[in-house]
């Protein structure tokens, strides 16, 4: 019979089974999520499509093409959100390529300029020469916009620096219990580290910032690590969190090592 979570296993460390129960929990995570998305995905198809019928009829006033508006900008954020609930499951189709790094630093600073505030200096560290990286760029901007965003929100005066690494990594042996999947430490991985000086992560809520849905902001989706996850999920990533409640965060994506 396999274990229990509720037994505990003698043979675990602390760190050890509370890695093993976050990864128990989201594996139900991630079967509801894809029931929904895919729910979600056909009751939207035929919202929108039967909409786009009404609003062909020519003799519809303007109250009603305002509606149909309406109902077209609310399937347009439940296609998002499918689309988000699909990404934490990994059930997406990742595109891998060789990815051209400065390129990547240059979308990165574009698709981020709105969400830093003006006094936020993001500040970006590529390894010379530039490691190789394979992977889906679309994706991987997906998550390093998160991760800048997070960090961005992170930073309590609005003033300070955020630092982005890219660079090669060779895993310590304490990483692997800090790890969110399981990590080889032995194989060679490629960082996507995201560092902010900013309030931190209280040691109470550790445990959830991956878990949908979960947020601390006002205005916050709660989506946005756990799109991160499975994007490091569909490419064999993993991902090390560091916090000091009011001194900052370093998110550590690693990603594997592509040879040259
Ligand atoms: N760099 C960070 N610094 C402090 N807290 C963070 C950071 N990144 C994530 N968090 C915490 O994790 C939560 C979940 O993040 P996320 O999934 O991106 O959702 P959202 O940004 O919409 O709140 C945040 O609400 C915040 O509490
Ligand atoms: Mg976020």
């Amino acid at each position: 019979m396999p274990p229990s979570s509720d037994i505990p296993d003698p043979l675990l460390t602390d760190a050890q089974a509370t890695r093993a129960r976050q990864l128990e929990k989201h594996a139900g995570f991630i079967g509801m999520a894809t029931g929904i998305a895919h729910d979600l995905n056909n009751y939207i198809t035929a919202i929108q499509g039967n909409n786009a019928v009404i609003q062909r009829n020519p003799a519809l006033d303007t109250r009603a093409v305002e509606c149909g508006q309406r109902i077209n900008a609310s399937c347009e954020l439940g296609f998002h959100l499918a689309n988000q609930l699909a990404l934490y499951s990994a059930r997406m189709e990742a595109n891998p390529e060789s990815v051209d790094v400065a390129a990547l630093v240059a979308r990165l600073r574009k698709a981020t300029t709105a969400v830093l505030p003006r006094n936020v200096v993001l500040d970006v560290d590529v390894a010379t020469p530039s490691p190789p990286l394979v992977a889906d760029p679309e994706l991987v901007l997906a998550m390093l916009v998160n991760l800048v965003t997070n960090a961005a929100d992170a930073m309590v005066d609005r003033r300070g620096l955020i630092h982005v690494f890219i660079r090669p990594y060779k895993a310590e042996a304490h990483d692997a219990t800090n790890a969110f999947f399981d990590l080889d430490t032995k194989a060679s991985w490629l960082e996507l580290a995201v560092k902010d000086a900013g309030l931190g992560i209280a040691p109470d809520i550790r445990d959830r910032i991956f878990d949908p849905f979960f947020s601390t902001k006002i205005r916050g989706r709660g989506m946005g690590l756990p799109e991160v996850l499975g994007i490091l999920r569909m490419h064999n990533g993993n991902i090390i969190v560091k916090s000091k409640t009011n001194t900052g965060t370093r998110m550590r994506a690693l990603l594997p090592a592509s040879p040259h």
